[in-house]
């Protein structure tokens, strides 16, 4: 067996760990093959280094996930925390202090009046996010929102209208696209080395209990826009759509099985792609084995990733068709596409720092967010009306455009009769 192959139990451990999307440490899965790139010795990296800044970055919203967001910035060395803002006064000011940032803010406006800032990264709930982000271009900052960018496809396209107005940018925050093993499955899949792409499987299988939806501004509609499909499962089909391309069509169905919740607390959906593959997507905070995974049947290999918040290259397994070996090797040595740790917020804002130094559109953009988004808004018009939904049949006019419930779900809301 080669370099950076590894054989080791089929064996799954059962083990549910009781970890949250704030963890640093997640447990890593093993699987029955492991392909590990090699490093490649011809690569070079291709940072620009002479048109590198040393970016002013702000944060709104010090709550859980922004701490993944200022470390992130810590470790990039390419960007400083000038200041951070937050309704919470003493939360914003203990966040300061820990992360060593000379200014802390009780409101988004203060501190983009007083800082301006090159970007800012939002990491307030859902609802706020549109808001901040047209505030933020208006001002000529670019604004990094955290998923989900907003809570209908309307305000999306309003918050693309503001981009269009301004000097700055908006990205969306879906990292998993960043990590190493997807850069080198789209590279693989882009260069015809793996064939057609036939049909697909992505589940986010989690497990949040009655205390995680205490939090007022998850569960409804009017605050976190969606359920485990806006919430949660984001991140899976969002990788699932930067492989596979642009969706066609959706038929779906979600339910309110146990949860004390408005929104759905799992949804399914069976995918058409417009380069004809076909995908299942499972949705759910219902599931006490929890798992992340995406898997991919290409004409000449299975490509399979299977992790919980984020994946290394030990959780990718590649298994070749008869005949298509040469699929093992080359995912081998491709060890150009990145460093193989845990997909996350750092690899993502390496995306973002890279794009902002060439003058681009950082990432996730407004066309691919949207494509997200649209997906998103399709699987609930399909859940809630019963019909298939394709791109594009979501006009500005559909109750499915304005909110994500479009006229109502078929249960009793239990959070905001
Ligand atoms: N990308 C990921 O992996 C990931 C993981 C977790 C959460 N998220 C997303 O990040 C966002 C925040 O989630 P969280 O779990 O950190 O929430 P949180 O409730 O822990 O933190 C939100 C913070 O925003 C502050 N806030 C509220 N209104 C504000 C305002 N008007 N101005 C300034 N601050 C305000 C709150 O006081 C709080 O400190 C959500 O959209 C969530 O979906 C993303």
């Amino acid at each position: 067996m080669g370099r950076g192959i590894q054989a080791n139990s089929t064996m799954r451990e059962a083990i549910t760990p009781r970890l949250t999307e704030h963890d640093e440490q997640a447990v890593e899965y093993t699987d029955s093959v492991k392909v590990c790139p090699a490093p490649d010795p011809h690569h070079q990296e291709k940072e620009p280094k002479m048109s590198q800044r040393n970016y002013r970055a702000a944060i709104i919203g010090t709550g859980g996930i922004a701490h993944a967001h200022a470390q992130a910035l810590q470790a990039s060395g390419r960007a400083s925390l000038v200041a951070v803002a937050d309704v919470d006064a003493a939360r914003a000011a203990e966040f300061a202090a820990k992360y060593g940032v000379p200014r802390s803010h009780t409101s988004a406006e203060e501190l983009l009046r007083e800082e301006r800032p090159d970007f800012v990264h939002l990491c307030t709930p859902p609802h706020l996010h549109a808001p901040l982000a047209i505030a933020c271009l208006e001002a000529g900052v670019t604004a990094l929102v955290e998923k989900p960018p907003t809570l209908s496809l309307a305000e999306f396209d309003a918050l693309a209208d503001a981009e269009r107005r301004s000097t700055a940018h908006v990205a969306t925050v879906l990292q998993h696209r960043f990590g190493a093993g997807a850069i080198r499955l789209r590279r693989l899949a882009d260069a015809g080395e793996l064939g057609r792409p036939l049909l697909a499987t992505c589940l986010t299988q989690w497990y949040r209990d009655e205390e995680y939806f205490a939090v007022p501004w998850r569960g409804t509609w009017e605050s976190e826009g969606g359920g485990p499909t806006m919430g949660h499962g984001i991140h899976q089909f969002d990788l699932l759509f930067s492989v596979l391309g642009p969706w066609r069509e959706v038929t779906a169905v979600a339910a309110r099985q146990s949860r004390s919740v408005d929104t759905e607390d799992v949804s399914m959906a069976l995918v058409t792609f417009e380069n004809g593959a076909v995908a299942t997507v499972v949705n759910s905070v219902l599931s006490p084995r929890q798992t992340s995974q995406l898997r991919f049947d290409y004409e000449r290999a299975t490509v399979e990733v299977d992790h919980l918040y984020g994946y290394t290259d030990d959780d990718w397994t590649v298994t070749p068709a008869p005949g298509h070996d040469d699929v093992t090797v080359l995912w081998g040595r491709d060890g150009s596409a990145g460093d193989g740790g845990r997909s996350g917020h750092g690899h993502w804002l390496k995306a973002v720092l890279d794009a902002l130094d060439k003058g681009e559109a950082p990432p996730v953009t407004v066309e691919d967010a949207r494509r997200t988004m649209e997906f998103v808004a399709a699987l609930y018009a399909s859940a809630f009306t019963g019909e298939r939904v394709r791109t594009g049949q979501i006009t500005a006019d559909s109750p499915f455009a304005q909110r994500m419930d479009g006229t109502g779900t078929p249960w009793e809301r239990v959070r905001n009769p």
